[in-house]
């Protein structure tokens, strides 16, 4: 034992360890060996598995792996649970999530060391982020819960929801799903990760205390093969899911073509960007904060850094200079910094990425200081020397290893910190207020932090662009996830489309000589690469024109020149608005022609016909500069501004029926807020799109901004899905087809809407509404240092 003279000559931290004893005896009195928690019963355990503190290699507990029949049993029960958890009021409900929210603070010490122990993350982040976060989470959503019939009064839940979480912050990842499902009334099973189950299996306990009814809230532990079990279970409504890109790929093979809905929340590389003329030392300590945070197994972590070059030597050398103050050591001590990664296999596949990248070039540093020799322990790395192509740099690490490169100008910086393929989230230091709020729109993430860095709260969503998967947590966005419009389980079976066929030997009559349409691509026309035609015929099989057979190259062509016109997102929302009008201004002057032109396609009305697809542009020029973001007073001295941003560029298959507004009806709401296009019009009747390129010209519409492909809707509908320069596809078609192109999406996770054979009558004035909106953009989040 030091002499206190010996402790102020040192200055050395003594050993302060949080006492383990609450947690094991919670143990013991489970025997420690569990079940699952199913119908509000703990079934007797199965076939179990050992649960270990990382930072012993002790084990804490068997945790049963649960089979098809749990999961059979745990949706059954959450079936039964679903209507009337459903159909009590909103007011009930949040008393509930309130008494769970109560409930945690309660036991806040006994969760928090036995989050440390099962997970190893340091007593000082799950005693004071992790569970305090927790309980934030029920409290907001007891709120949304009384609230839900008021803000989504034509929404209903999805029904059961199945839920499967990593094992990084394991509580509240739980939160994070089961708090907004509740709330929303649906039902859950959920599985932890394998590797942290305890606190799950303690929150089991806390919804037995409360009273929660049995069903609404089931646990089912088990590894990889339980989590495929739920998400293959044709009784599961929703499946919503964190943790690897991978894993979230997969899933989403899976659920292709099911209707189920999907929310993911994957990977990331996170830059974290400090300008010149950033407070040095805040950067540092945020820095500490971003990759050192949770041993860096957090997935939005500020992995990469990126310091402007005029700083980079001192940067480092600060930085340097910190880490060496860092200590790692036993988690449940409330002075130690980096605490254990989550199990061997984690500290293995971070040391063979780290031998990749130094066989690459990199050079990597550690701070000299003690480490337990036993134990998942790694030191604080940094790692420089790399190029972007570097092992290192591409990859989620999900370890304590910061990877470091420079860049000269702001323009640089944004084109580093974009080149990847995730986009969860960023981080920018400037002094300067004009610098970080121009830089902030420009990083593709759902999450921008200016000048800090991890904050996270309830009523702010959180959730990724690109391969950081979609959906949002949190907030209203977060609500939204489990809700669906309440007319949608109406829908009925699309009638078949009037096949039309050619009929006798057909020549097109001198009328239509020049009929010939081409492509239009980058805001002229063009002839189709495969220089073959499509026949256009009439109800009564006479041949009434031409249009081009697109392809491959022609689809590459389209994507290319909408990606070049992406500009368009930054127009003002005033300008998108003027444009739409004058396009609805200039289609209704030629409502006429369009009108012949409908009914000689398909042998419709097609004067009201015209008039709806006016009347969609002026709702949608109505929309352009109302659709818009919110402010949020999280309980920190920050706001986030929560921006609404185009997905990017839009594919749009547009449905058979109705040549003109079938069109419209999905386009106007995509350009209102801020995409670009690639059109695939009507297969059957192509001629109303055609014609309408010069409507187009002479609305003032950017080049590029919409391009119009004809051809098979369905071929052409394949080569969107695959194309890795689109990020969102709208597809009306066949069941068949929509789970082609869900499937055929998966490469970069684009966000699809798809009808799935179903009839959505795109004439309904319901559309008039913030059904697509929602659909055409994400939420990103910019949090902003505010206020005292
Ligand atoms: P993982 O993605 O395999 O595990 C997450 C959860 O999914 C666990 O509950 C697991 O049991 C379950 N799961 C695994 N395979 C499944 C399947 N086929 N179907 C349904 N559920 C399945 O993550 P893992 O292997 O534990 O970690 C590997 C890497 O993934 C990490 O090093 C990190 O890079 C990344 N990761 C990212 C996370 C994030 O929050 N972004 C969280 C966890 C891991």
């Amino acid at each position: 034992m030091n002499k206190i003279a010996q402790i102020f000559q040192s200055l050395d931290y003594g050993p302060a360890p949080e006492g383990p004893e609450q947690a094991n005896a919670w143990l013991d009195s489970h025997g420690r060996k569990f079940g699952h928690f199913i119908d509000g019963k703990w079934t007797a355990p199965g076939k179990t598995f050992s649960t270990d503190n990382p930072a012993s290699g002790e084990s804490l507990a068997q945790i049963s792996e649960g089979t098809a029949d749990d999961v059979n049993a745990a949706v059954k029960a959450a079936r039964a649970a679903f209507k009337p958890w459903s159909a009590l009021s909103g007011y009930e409900r949040g008393k509930y999530l309130y008494a769970i929210a109560r409930a945690v603070q309660k036991h806040a010490r006994l969760f928090a060391v036995l989050e440390t122990m099962d997970n190893g993350k340091p007593i000082r982040e799950s005693r004071d982020v992790d569970i305090p976060l927790v309980a934030r989470h029920f409290y907001h959503h007891a709120g949304w819960a009384q609230h839900l019939s008021r803000e989504f009064p034509d929404a209903v839940p999805y029904g059961v929801c199945g839920q499967i979480i990593p094992w990084n912050f394991p509580l509240l990842m739980l939160a994070w799903k089961i708090a907004p499902a509740l709330a929303a009334g649906n039902t859950v099973i959920l599985k932890p990760a394998e590797f942290t189950s305890l606190t799950a299996l303690l929150f089991a306990e806390i919804c037995e205390r409360i009273g929660l009814p049995k069903g609404v809230v089931n646990i089912v532990t088990g590894q990889g093969g339980t989590g495929e079990a739920i998400v293959a279970h044709e009784g599961i409504d929703k499946i919503a899911f964190t943790g690897s890109t991978e894993v979230g790929k997969a899933i989403r093979a899976v659920t292709a073509g099911t209707g189920k809905g999907l929310s993911l929340e994957l990977g990331g590389k996170s830059p974290y960007i400090v300008f010149e003329d950033a407070d040095i030392d805040s950067a540092i300590e945020g820095l500490v904060d971003a990759i050192w945070f949770n041993q860096g197994q957090v997935c939005c972590a500020g992995s990469r850094l990126l310091v402007q070059e005029s700083i980079e030597d001192r940067f480092i050398t600060k930085l340097k200079t910190r880490m060496a103050s860092l200590r790692v050591g036993d988690p449940l001590d409330k002075s130690i910094d980096i605490g254990a990664l989550v199990a061997p296999v984690q500290v293995e596949r971070i040391r063979d990425l780290m031998k990749r990248g130094v066989a690459e070039g990199a050079v990597v540093y550690e701070a000299d200081g003690p480490v337990p020799a036993n134990g998942c322990f790694l030191k604080p790395a940094l790692v420089t020397n790399v190029s972007p192509a570097n092992t290192l740099v591409a990859e989620e690490i999900f370890g304590p290893v910061l990877v470091a490169m420079s860049f000269r100008t702001p323009e640089e910086a944004v084109a580093l910190a974009n080149n990847t393929k995730y986009g969860l989230a960023a981080t920018i230091w400037s002094e300067n207020i004009n610098l970080a709020l121009d830089i902030a729109p420009k990083i593709k993430a759902g999450v921008v932090w200016i000048n800090g860095t991890n904050n996270f709260d309830a009523a702010v969503g959180f959730g990724g662009y690109k391969e950081s998967g979609f959906g949002r947590e949190g907030g209203r966005e977060g609500m939204a996830a489990y809700l669906k419009p309440a007319w949608e389980k109406e829908l009925k079976v699309a009638p078949a489309a009037k096949a039309i066929a050619a009929k006798g030997d057909n020549p097109l009559d001198s009328a239509h000589v020049d009929q010939t349409a081409k492509m239009y691509i980058g805001g002229k026309q063009a002839r189709p690469d495969s220089a073959y035609e499509r026949l256009v015929f009439d109800p009564a099989g006479k041949l009434i024109g031409e249009v081009g057979e697109g392809n491959r190259k022609d689809i590459r062509n389209a994507v290319e020149a909408a990606r070049g016109a992406l500009g368009w997102s930054t127009t003002a929302a005033h300008s998108r608005a003027q444009i739409l009008y004058f396009l609805a201004e200039n289609l209704d002057y030629r409502r006429d022609e369009f009108a012949a032109r409908i009914k000689a396609q398909t042998g419709e009305d097609g004067g009201n016909e015209v008039a709806l697809s006016v009347e969609r542009l002026f709702a949608f020029a109505g929309w352009a500069d109302k659709y818009d973001g919110a402010v949020h007073n999280p309980p920190m001295r920050a706001v986030a501004a929560a921006m609404v941003e185009p997905l990017g560029v839009l594919g749009i298959v547009a449905p058979t029926a109705r040549p003109l507004l079938g069109s419209i009806a999905l386009i106007a709401p995509a350009l209102a807020m801020g995409n670009t296009v690639v059109l695939v019009p009507s297969s059957q009747s192509p001629l109303s799109l055609t014609d309408l390129y010069q409507v187009i010209e002479t609305s003032d519409v950017p080049n590029g901004v919409i391009n119009i492909v004809t051809g098979d809707s369905v071929t052409l509908a394949k080569t969107l899905a695959e194309h890795d320069g689109v990020d969102g596809l709208w597809f009306a078609g066949s069941a068949e087809a929509s789970t082609m192109v869900e499937k055929a999406s998966i490469s970069n996770l684009k966000q699809t809407w798809t009808t799935r054979g179903l009839n959505y009558d795109l004439a309904d004035r319901r559309f008039e509404g913030d059904y697509f909106l929602a659909k055409a953009t994400q939420v990103k989040n910019v949090w902003i240092p505010y206020g005292a």
